[in-house]
């Protein structure tokens, strides 16, 4: 059986490039060598100050700064580090369709396409192919078919080892995941072997009985239905937060009261002004893809509902901020606490931020954003991508700044889009003193001590609680 020497990654974006850092540290005999086509990316990585890498997750520039150079390599020689590899992972990018059929729903494959067809043209010797990156259900039929057809005649296995990693804790995830998924021909002995060749790698820091082995199409389908799942609960939440707010029940009273009973956990219960991310939102709308493809529209139906009831929360947050501010918000300043799609990362994408801002846009309000680390082009290039209205006039009504009281300074409202630790420590009543009143916050994170800035003199509107000071908390249902 193989024991694998050279492994070379495609794609060094926020799954190729701490995965291959980790992989790198606990396997000092492998050389990791991650390749991307963006040269601004990979000179990122290999900057000089550690602390520039293009990724920010906590703990992953202390493994860079030990491992890069002696065995963990970033490079644009993509062709080069493909064929000295004897396992290639492919991360690329796969989001939602823009085009043709399937727009809007299915996954885009172009890009793993591109990699196959890259790997058969340079390979001249055995390779084991992983799929990383989230792929549709019988992708892995695909790619083998590629490499066999256009190949120069030499053998490939394809695995498939989704991540499962969270960003914000993508490195304690890697070092301590609660299962590694891998999935390959069982049926033949050079499958399974190549499979043993993955678990080694992975058993030199993660215990042998967290790591799983299925057929190909089950791990493809459960890294889809793991992000269902996940994605759900907070839907489920969220759809409960309504329903607080209109009869005066607490949601995160809810939330405990359910999350002890073991059948049910405590985790992802957190309601929210909606889920963001790269995968959430891709990955069931690639479900119900693939389930319509099949005719099983209530299957496809049951999971859209999930996508719907997202939408549904991130206007009603914004919908709120307008409505309390007397209806209009035109001309007014609202500051954005926040623009990344969670705490303790530089990721945007699908962040509800960008969509409440969008809404707030079209109000004519006056948006100012602090994010502690997200820059002011990624926060542009995100509302430019909506297309809504030209980039002159997001950068006419839209304001980022490096100073979270500058942002909140003459404003009418502030909205917290992200759960950011710092912003609970500011100091609320300096901020308090130099805003419009009544002075509004809107908590989209329930991450506020509402009692305490009540007491300072804010009107606090937070998801799923009743504001204290709200008389008209509905008691009673108007029945029909
Ligand atoms: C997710 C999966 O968790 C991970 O296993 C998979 O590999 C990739 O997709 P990620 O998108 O990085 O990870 O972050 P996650 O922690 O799952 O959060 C997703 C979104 O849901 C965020 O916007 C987060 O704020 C939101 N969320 C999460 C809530 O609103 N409430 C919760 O209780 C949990
Ligand atoms: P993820 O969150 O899945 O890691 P990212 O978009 O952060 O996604 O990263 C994917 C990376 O893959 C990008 O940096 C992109 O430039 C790179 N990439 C896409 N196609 C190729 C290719 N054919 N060869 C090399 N790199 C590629």
């Amino acid at each position: 059986m193989k024991k694998i020497k050279n492994i070379c990654c495609i794609g060094a974006g926020y799954v190729g490039g701490p995965t291959m850092a980790v992989i790198a540290q606990k396997c000092p005999e492998i050389n990791v060598t991650v390749v991307d086509i963006n040269e601004a990316r990979i000179a990122a990585w290999n900057d000089e100050n550690v602390e520039n890498i293009p990724i920010y997750e906590p703990g992953l520039s202390a493994i860079v700064k030990e491992a890069r150079g002696r065995n963990l390599f970033f490079s644009t020689e993509v062709d080069d580090a493909i064929d000295k590899a004897d396992m290639i992972f492919i991360s690329v990018n796969t989001p939602t369709k823009t085009y043709g059929m399937g727009k809007g729903m299915a996954a885009d494959l172009k890009w793993i396409e591109l990699c196959a067809r890259q790997i058969a043209r340079v390979s001249t010797t055995n390779k084991i192919i992983v799929e990383k990156s989230t792929l549709p259900v019988r992708t892995a039929e695909a790619l083998k078919s590629i490499l066999e057809n256009t190949g120069n005649g030499v053998k490939f296995q394809i695995l498939s080892n989704p991540e499962f990693l969270a960003e914000g804790t993508a490195v304690e995830d890697l070092l301590a995941p609660d299962r590694v998924l891998i999935g390959g021909d069982v049926d033949t002995k050079e499958g399974r072997e190549a499979m043993q060749s993955l678990v080694d790698v992975y058993a030199h820091w993660v215990p042998k009985e967290n790591i799983l082995t299925t057929n190909v199409w089950s791990s493809e389908l459960s890294k889809l239905t793991a992000n269902a799942f996940l994605a759900q609960r907070v839907s489920s939440i969220n759809a409960m937060s309504e329903l607080c707010e209109k009869t005066g029940a607490d949601v995160n009273e809810v939330a405990r009261a359910i999350g002890m009973d073991s059948r049910i956990g405590s985790k992802f219960l957190k309601s929210s002004v909606g889920f963001g991310g790269s995968c959430f939102q891709k990955d069931i709308l690639n479900l119900v893809y693939i389930a319509k493809s099949y005719g099983l529209n209530e299957v496809a139906d049951y999971w859209e509902q999930v996508i719907i009831m997202n939408d549904h929360q991130k206007r009603r947050f914004a919908a709120n901020i307008v409505s309390t501010l007397y209806n209009t918000v035109s001309g007014k300043k609202i500051a954005f606490l926040g623009w990344a799609f969670k705490k303790d990362t530089n990721d945007t994408r699908e962040s509800a931020a960008i969509y409440v801002a969008d809404y707030l846009l079209n109000e004519q309000a006056e948006v100012v954003v602090y994010d502690p680390k997200v820059k002011s082009e990624q926060i542009y290039g995100d509302l430019d991508y909506l297309g809504s209205r030209s980039p002159e006039e997001n950068r006419r009504l839209l304001k980022v700044v490096n100073e979270p009281y500058d942002a909140c300074k003459d404003s009418h409202a502030i909205a917290v889009l992200t759960e950011w630790d710092e912003f609970k420590s500011y100091d609320w009543k300096s901020i308090y003193d130099c805003m419009l009143k009544p002075a509004f916050v809107f908590d989209g994170r329930n991450l506020l001590d509402v009692k305490k800035l009540e007491n300072i003199g804010y009107t606090v509107s937070s998801i799923g609680t009743p504001a204290v000071s709200k008389e008209e908390a509905v008691k009673e249902p108007a029945l029909v």
